[in-house]
């Protein structure tokens, strides 16, 4: 199977004869003609079966074929100005590959819980296919951006002794007799990882055992973590919002045909290109809430319906800054200033759907950190290499950790993030 032509490649073959590999996704017909909908997992197209130009059997099986069946098909490649894509191919011959019967998900209406139980089918929907296309833009984006800047990619482990975004989110589990956490950030090993590099980013799975069920909050997700020596708040803040235009750009010129196929508004998404991005503080924050009739008072953290008011109130992205020490770890700067809220930020996607990044500068000071540490409870003894990284040339850094399935929610201009990643864990869900 070596000569496939795949579909996304139509443009380069056009008016040529080639074999693709494919499904069936939907089939119209009538006494002359079908149509055939095919995907092969780059694009989808319409295949063309003209009764005159196949062979009797080609025809009759054809009018046959059964929704997500595979096959061989061979065939020229027409322009199609009818559709976006802008190509068909005129079939001359199919081979079937694998029969389908009864394939659960029809082209009708479906439930969100009948689709997520078959979840390992709807990855092969046209929607589903757009939006992991996109996934791995920003995957691809990702890698890219960081390698350019000058970072390296460290891997922080999974299974882990400390729980540095605090203790009632935790998965426990038994490691030889002893009691285990999935790791619910890879920061605390990215800040050793920026005193032994520099410039380093984690990124892989995280594990949050999270009881709420709202629309951004899975319990497995996929964090981008990058940590910086020699780098104060203000620089970080930089590097953040170059991070984002550059993936939102990367997106834009890499997957034009998914974001026509999420309908989604480009021309939008081109402003959040544009640099930098606004900052407020969070008592800005509090008092545009409590302007706008939120039961909000100092001191309190933001749910879903604060961000959400928050950032319809910007254009762009916008940080806020500078959040109350009760509500954020005890990894973080004091503000210098004043001694009730950290240098710290959040960054609220637009278009209503809050935070996507959250990071702050870090404490260096030993003794500082030590105290922030007992106040908060902390074991110390699980700590104690974290507080080495101060012991042995401390040196002011800062880092930020970016959510990818809300960062892709957000891009897409989804409802909620479960389509974002291809199996999501929620609470209530564990298969497939
Ligand atoms: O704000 P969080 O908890 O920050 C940290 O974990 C820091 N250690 C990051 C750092 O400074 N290195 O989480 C960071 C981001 C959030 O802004 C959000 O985008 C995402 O992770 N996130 C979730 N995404 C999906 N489901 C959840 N349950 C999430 N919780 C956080
Ligand atoms: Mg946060």
């Amino acid at each position: 199977m070596t000569q496939l032509t795949r579909i996304r490649d139509a443009k380069d073959h056009v008016n040529e004869t080639v074999t693709i590999g494919a499904w069936l996704t939907d089939k119209r017909s009538s006494g002359k003609i079908a149509f055939l909908q095919l995907r092969d997992g780059s694009a989808f197209f319409q295949g063309v079966v003209v009764k005159n130009a196949v062979s009797e059997d080609t025809f009759a099986l054809a009018k046959s074929l059964r929704q997500e069946t595979s096959m061989l098909i061979t065939g020229e490649i027409h322009e199609d100005s009818r559709s976006h894509f802008g190509y068909e191919i005129e079939v001359k011959d199919i081979k079937v590959l694998g029969e389908s019967e009864d394939y659960p998900i029809t082209p009708k209406e479906h439930g969100i819980e009948f689709l997520l139980d078959h979840r390992h089918l709807w990855l092969r929907s046209k929607r589903q296919f757009a939006i992991q296309q996109i996934r791995n833009r920003m995957i691809q984006a990702t890698y890219q951006f960081f390698d350019q800047e000058g970072f390296i990619k460290m891997d922080a482990p999974i299974l882990t002794g400390t729980a540095p975004e605090g203790t009632t989110e935790l998965f426990e589990t038994d490691y030889f007799d002893t009691p285990a956490y999935l790791s619910q950030s890879g920061q605390l090993y990215a800040e050793a990882g920026a005193m032994a590099y520099g410039k380093v980013y984690t990124f892989g799975p995280v594990f949050r055992a999270e009881k709420s069920k709202t629309r951004r909050h899975l319990t497995e997700f996929w964090m981008i973590e990058p940590e910086m020596a020699f780098m104060h708040q203000a620089e970080s803040l930089e590097v953040q919002e170059r991070y984002i235009a550059f993936l939102v750009q990367a997106v834009i010129d890499h997957c034009e045909y998914e974001l026509h196929l999420l309908d989604r508004d480009v021309d939008q998404l081109r402003k959040y290109t544009k640099l930098p991005y606004p900052r407020i503080s969070y008592d800005q924050a509090i008092d545009m809430l409590q302007k706008a009739n939120f039961e909000v008072k100092w001191g309190d953290d933001f749910g879903s319906p604060e961000e959400t008011y928050l950032s319809d109130q910007f254009e762009q992205p916008v940080f806020v800054l500078n959040y109350p020490k009760s509500i954020k770890p005890f990894y973080m700067l004091p503000d210098p200033d004043r001694d009730d809220v950290y240098v710290c930020a959040d960054l609220l996607a637009p278009e209503g759907y809050g935070e996507i990044i959250g990071g702050s500068e870090r404490e260096v000071d030993y003794d500082k950190l030590q105290a922030e540490m007992e106040k908060k409870g902390l074991d110390q003894s699980a700590y104690q290499w974290y507080l080495d990284l101060r012991q042995y040339g401390s040196v002011p850094h800062a880092g930020f950790g970016l959510g990818l399935e809300r960062a892709i929610t957000w891009i897409c201009h989804l409802d909620h993030l479960r389509e974002t990643i291809p199996f999501p864990r929620m609470l209530n869900r564990l298969r497939p």
